[in-house]
């Protein structure tokens, strides 16, 4: 990491050196082949009509791929540093705001990271914000966040539902599983993962046991949870809000 990229509160483009391009473009050709086969037809198109301004070409510029997402469903890139407290992450997503960092991992780190970086942020997460029912979908789970940020368990509840979702979710396309999490769509152990070992398990969304399912960050995952459309994913935390809004005060 380049301690003048990670400490700027905007992206310095320019600081990007010719190494930044080479491995963008290698980490950005070696995902866009292993997904292709795998990834939910929605992460493909969307990736399809960023392009060029997200291409293995050269790393992003945040202004123009914040121009093409607020065209879009109105959101935007934040610079952040390194992990929000999670009241602050929420409340971002609540904006249609999603942070990225804009720095990028170097040779030795083409296969593992311990925190997120520019490829994770950038290719694993932003092109499904050209969809609008995951537009949508992640931005009521930050208002969601935002307004229930002193009850501890529902924040829990929530940092789960974005984790087997928006992190590591799984869709079902035509009798196919395919995935469009960012930490799978960014990570090529986990594509593979996912489909390769025999100990993983895929459960049906289901609102209530993904809330109830703890994870660990640390480890490849063994429980995805598929869900059948976008369409349905926002309907689920649709349906969230208006059970914990019909929720009587003080009760959880
Ligand atoms: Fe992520």
């Amino acid at each position: 990491m380049s301690p003048a990229l990670s400490a700027a509160p905007v992206q310095k483009y320019d600081a990007y050196t010719a190494t930044d391009y080479r491995i963008w473009r290698l980490l950005a050709q070696r995902q866009m082949k292993a997904l292709k086969p795998v990834a939910a037809t929605e992460y493909l198109r969307c990736l399809q009509d960023l392009y060029p301004i997200l291409s293995p070409e050269h790393p992003p510029r945040f202004s123009d791929l914040s121009r093409a997402l607020r065209e879009a469903h109105g959101w935007s890139i934040e610079v952040v540093k390194g992990f929000l407290p999670v009241d602050e992450f929420f409340a971002l997503l609540s904006r249609r705001r999603f942070c990225s960092s804009t720095w990028l991992r170097n040779e030795n780190q083409l296969d593992y990271l311990e925190e997120p970086d520019m490829f994770h942020d950038i290719f694993g997460h932003i092109p499904l914000y050209l969809n609008k029912d995951y537009a949508n979908f992640a931005q009521k789970l930050g208002a969601l966040g935002v307004k229930y940020a002193q009850d501890e368990q529902k924040i829990t509840q929530l940092q789960r539902l974005y984790w087997f979702t928006i992190e590591f979710g799984v869709i079902r396309q035509n009798g196919e599983l395919k995935v469009y999490g960012a930490g799978i769509c960014s990570s090529p152990q986990e594509t593979k993962h996912i489909f390769e070992n025999e100990d993983v398990k895929v459960i049906d969304f289901d609102l209530d046991r993904v809330m109830a399912q703890d994870f660990v960050i640390d480890k490849v995952q063994m429980t995805y949870f598929a869900i059948d459309s976008f369409a349905s994913l926002f309907s689920a935390v649709d349906e969230l809000e208006e059970r914990w809004s019909s929720t009587v005060v003080g009760s959880k």
